[in-house]
């Protein structure tokens, strides 16, 4: 089949089977490449896409996140990632990925007061954890608990009631830091702590995690500053493979807690989210500066050895989150007065050789998001089985706003991609007395 595009923004598709020609309407966005709407392909030719992975296949429209892979380039609602980590905080741009605009003053104050009236979870959720065991893998606790919420909240279950919609998204941000610190409490046999509504959002979080009710629990500003920025740098990333299960689950009218608790299951994975912990693993087991040849080797030789917190599906450049956190490292290092942290020696040395190995470099793999972030998270003070929860909790605004997105766009079906079949033809059925 060859390509050429038409006149009038279409792309004619040429069966060099049977001569057939199919014109296809081109689309274009805001930025970005230009899109084929093949929605009519199948019907017009016979035949369907073949897109494993999706590496070539626009899912939706949406108006949330740009990223311009080549050049490096994350925008939230046209917002550079690199002026919201600098110049904002995760409430303003929660406000921002919901409603499409920055919040004025009044509308922030009012923002956050509604999201604290949600911090608290039904009391009866506290029994919930009981039925896990104490050595539960944080994020295995997060999508039953998630997933439970359902159970608690019908009554903001309704997909098709605007208000009910609110109240659930307004729920699930407030409720995340809550369930993600009673998992880790949990976790270490300490008492739950009810959240604190006169703290911010990071700030109540770290209290949740840290503080025990028989002690006043400081909030150290530094910790509070770069918890707050991991959870801006992790907000929303456009169709990400958790996202889009959201999306998928979504599309079928599931409640948005299931849609969420699905969002959280597709996180978990090692090329995803489970990133930041398998880093620390990696630079663990690296151990050593000498080590990173040797290990690299092994990476090239493709033994399964993956150089984690690397590659990126849309970034072949620098992802910019990377860039912010690594400064970000360096300062909440310098602030708990870390003088030598050998993990982040060992990862500014590894990131170095790789970003000159020509197997790196031809393949374009670059640090991502992941690459440093757990090494702030460590010297915060976080076990590294808590490190996907916390992209889990800061990803949650960007779930519930592409799960919104979704349920108001009339254009979305319920998600149902098609296949090459590779099985057996059709064929007779052998009673079992004459199989051989
Ligand atoms: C996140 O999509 C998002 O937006 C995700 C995310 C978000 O905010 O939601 O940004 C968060 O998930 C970040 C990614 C975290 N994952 C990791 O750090 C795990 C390590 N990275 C890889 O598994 C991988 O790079 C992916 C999964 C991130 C991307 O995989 P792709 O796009 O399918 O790339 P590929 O597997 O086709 O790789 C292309 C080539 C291959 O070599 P060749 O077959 O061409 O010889 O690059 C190699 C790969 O083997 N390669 C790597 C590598 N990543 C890709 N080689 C060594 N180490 C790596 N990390």
């Amino acid at each position: 089949m060859a390509t050429s595009k038409g006149k009038n923004e279409t792309v004619t598709l040429i069966d060099n089977v049977t001569g057939k020609k199919v014109e296809l309407p081109l689309m274009t966005g805001t930025i970005g490449p230009k899109v084929i709407d093949i929605r009519r392909l199948y019907g017009e030719t016979g035949y369907f896409t073949y897109d494993p992975g999706y590496t070539a296949t626009g899912s939706t429209e949406s108006k949330i996140t740009y990223i311009d892979g080549d050049k490096g380039v994350l925008l939230h609602r046209g917002y550079a990632i690199e002026d919201l980590a600098e110049k904002s905080d995760f409430m303003e741009v929660c406000y921002l990925l919901l409603k499409g605009e920055l919040p004025t003053k009044e509308q922030k104050e009012k923002f956050e007061r509604d999201i604290t009236r949600h911090t608290m979870v039904h009391e009866q959720l506290n029994f919930f954890f009981r039925g896990f065991r104490r050595d539960a893998h944080p994020m295995a606790i997060m999508c039953g608990v998630v997933g439970a919420l359902s159970a608690f909240y019908h009554d903001s279950t309704d997909i098709n009631d605007p208000r009910q919609r609110m109240i659930a998204s307004y729920r699930l941000i407030a409720k995340m830091p809550t369930i993600a610190a009673m998992a880790y409490k949990y976790s270490i046999g300490q008492p739950f702590m009810y959240p604190r509504n006169d703290l911010n959002y990071a700030e109540n979080f770290l209290y949740m995690m840290f503080g025990v009710p028989c002690e006043t629990y400081k909030v150290n500003p530094v910790l509070a500053d770069a918890m707050d920025k991991i959870f801006i740098l992790h907000a929303d990333h456009e169709q990400n493979a958790s996202t889009s299960t959201v999306r998928l689950a979504g599309s079928t009218g599931a409640n948005p807690f299931a849609c969420i608790a699905a969002g959280i299951a597709s996180l978990w994975g090692p090329a995803h989210g489970g990133a930041n912990e398998a880093v620390l693993k990696m630079l663990g087991e690296i151990g050593d500066v000498k080590n990173i040849k040797p290990f690299l080797e092994r990476v090239k030789k493709k033994d399964g050895t993956m150089l984690m917190g690397f590659g990126h599906r849309v970034y072949k450049n620098y992802d910019p989150r990377a860039k912010v956190m690594q400064k970000s490292c360096h300062e909440v290092l310098k602030a708990l007065k870390v003088k030598n942290e050998p993990l982040l020696d060992l990862a500014l040395e590894l990131e170095h050789i790789a970003l000159n190995d020509d197997y790196f470099v031809s393949r374009k793999l670059y640090p991502n998001v992941d690459f440093y972030s757990g090494i702030i998270l460590k010297a915060m003070g976080f076990p590294t089985s808590m490190f996907t929860v916390l992209f889990a909790v800061a990803r949650t605004v960007g779930w519930i706003c592409q799960w919104n997105e979704l349920i108001e766009d009339k254009e979305q079906k319920i998600g149902r991609p098609r296949q090459l079949y590779t099985g057996a033809d059709k064929r007779k059925f052998v009673a079992i007395g004459s199989r051989k």
